[in-house]
């Protein structure tokens, strides 16, 4: 037995024996004083922490950032300051409303967590695969999130609920638009587009100030999947994303993005015909050009799934000189929630832990103690700032410029802005759709929206007549609506809407408690049920 490795308890010491419990007699009770027993059972007991509330399923790899382009003219940050400087990066996908143990090719969007290890610090680029989200206010996330994840009542997931939520709140068109389109299953994580949404900001060394949004384009050609195609892969492999991306990288076929950035200057802003931070909107590429940073590439598995991956953390709030944030107030709400989320999850010192620690730059910052402190803890440096003993001065010449905020204190409502449009973007992006692409989007939506109450049904039917007229007429020929109900709702505004859509209007509200499959006379009508 000299050859193999040795066992030990928790502690060092050798263990004599892994598979039979210490019993009084052959045949009596287990005894306390087996502890290596009861270590190893309390071990056990202790193993799971909370899943991350959403984006629970995920899977990540290693690789570097390398510039390939100039863009200093708009930021200091280091890592960008030579063409051709590599830094070294984590990235984690996730989808977001499936739990740890959910299938990966599900309709859904896609979370990209991108860890830059700058030797300024570190830089999380917090994302997802689409260049906008569904809503704009942080007060409803929280809800968003319990629309979409299970019903309190039957346990499961409810379209129901689902649209529900979306249709109350215009400004998820666009982002609904896009999760039904053909892009809604990505076939995988190395090919769909990454974008960091949020309008952030970059400033030079004179510290003048650009706003901008952050976008990755796959090298490896968008693919997607067809709700068919996904049912088919989520039968036999749950992992399918992660499998992808395993042996892509396995098999050395690394996967590469270009990162872009869009730039518009504080002038165009104040002049913009939307609000350039609500992050339900997009910046039109012909008004605001990509202009090319460098590229990224994933070229390492980790080691170890839980160490690396599941106690991996990122936040908006890590951010480096030369990189800043916006009023997105979206935006604003991340900054506090991430670290809050993974001080629950994870601990006080959760960026000790050696995936999120900072690799290239040393670490200051006078937190000391807590659960889990595994270094140091600062030694006998002082305790206290300011003090007389040279430790640790902040670092005034980082500051970002001041930004002008005007307007007085109050709870606004983005959709009394005059200048707020929440069906363009979605009535766009169907215009620029090839009949393929909209033909999917209508069969998707109306598979998705099946089992909901005649109400909702309505009022998504509305908005998307609002959207585009073609838009409109296909949803209700798809959802066998009566067209002159939609044409006479779409007279009225969403306020109106909403209130001919509530309990008690002339619509059932009552959902179709009987599954699609088993169903003889089904209420839509997409490409397969005419064939
Ligand atoms: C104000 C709105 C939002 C709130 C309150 C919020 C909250 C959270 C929370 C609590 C987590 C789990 C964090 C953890 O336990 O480590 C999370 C994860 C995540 N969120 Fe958000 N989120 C918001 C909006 C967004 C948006 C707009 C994006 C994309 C631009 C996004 C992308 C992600 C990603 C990618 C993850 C997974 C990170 C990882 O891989 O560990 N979230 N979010």
């Amino acid at each position: 037995m000299d050859h193999l490795k040795k066992l030990t308890n928790e502690v060092g010491a050798p263990v004599e024996n892994n598979e039979h419990s210490i019993t009084a007699g052959p045949r009596g009770p287990v005894m306390m004083q087996d502890v290596w027993l009861l270590e190893k059972l309390a071990h056990f007991d202790r193993e799971v922490i909370p899943e991350r509330r959403m984006h629970a399923k995920g899977w990540g790899a290693y690789g570097q950032f390398t510039v390939t382009s100039d863009i200093t003219e708009y930021t200091k940050a280091d890592l960008f300051q030579k063409i051709g400087r590599k830094t070294d990066v984590f990235v984690r996908f996730s989808t977001v409303a499936g739990e740890r143990g959910a299938a990966d090719a599900e309709r859904d969007i896609r979370g990209v967590a991108i860890k830059f290890y700058t030797r300024e610090g570190n830089w999380d680029l917090v994302g997802n695969n689409t260049p906008t989200f569904f809503l704009r206010d942080v007060h409803k996330f929280p809800d968003l999130n319990r629309a979409v994840k299970r019903d309190p009542h039957t346990g499961m997931r409810s379209a129901q609920n689902n649209w529900d939520f979306w249709t109350l709140l215009p400004e998820t068109f666009h982002q609904t638009t896009v999760v039904m389109s053909d892009r809604g299953i990505p076939d995988g994580f190395r090919h769909m587009h990454l974008y960091g949404e949020h309008t952030y900001s970059m400033y030079n060394k004179e510290n003048k100030r650009v706003w901008i949004k952050f976008h990755f384009k796959t090298e490896q050609g968008i693919k997607n999947l067809t709700d068919d195609e996904a049912a088919k892969i989520n039968a036999v492999d749950r992992e399918s994303a992660g499998h992808d991306l395993y042996n892509a990288i396995k098999n050395k076929d690394y996967p590469k993005w270009k990162m872009y950035i869009q730039v518009m200057t504080e002038e165009q802003a104040k002049n913009h015909y939307e609000n350039p931070f609500d992050i339900t909107k997009i910046w039109h590429h012909s008004e605001f050009p990509l202009i090319e940073v460098g590229e990224l590439e994933l070229n390492r598995w980790p080691e170890n799934y839980y160490a690396e991956v599941e106690q991996s953390a990122f936040t908006p709030a890590h951010v480096v000189p030369g990189i800043g944030f916006s009023p997105d107030k979206f935006l604003q709400g991340r900054l506090f929630v991430y670290g809050d989320a993974q001080r629950y999850r994870l601990g006080v010192n959760y960026n000790q832990i050696p995936v999120n620690q900072a690799k290239h730059a040393e670490v200051a910052d006078y937190s000391r103690d807590g659960m889990m402190r595994t270094d140091g803890n600062y030694g006998a440096a002082p305790a206290y700032s300011p003090n007389s003993e040279g430790y640790w001065a902040a670092q005034p010449d980082v500051m970002e410029p001041a930004l002008d905020i005007a307007g007085a204190m109050w709870r606004y409502d983005p959709a009394d802005d005059p200048t707020d449009d929440c069906f363009r973007a979605g009535g766009d992006l169907y215009r620029v759709m090839n009949e393929d692409q909209k033909k999917a989007l209508i069969d998707n939506t109306a598979r998705n929206i099946a089992p909901c109450s005649e109400n909702i049904k309505y009022r998504h039917a509305v908005h998307c007549t609002w959207a585009d007229q073609d838009y409109g007429k296909r949803m209700v020929e798809a959802l066998k609506l009566d067209p002159k109900t939609v044409d006479k709702l779409a007279e009225g505004d969403h306020k109106a809407l909403v209130k001919e859509t509530l309990p008690g209007g002339k619509f059932s509200t009552k959902p179709c408690e009987m599954s699609c499959s088993e169903c003889k006379d089904p209420c839509i009508e997409t490409a397969e049920n005419k064939m």
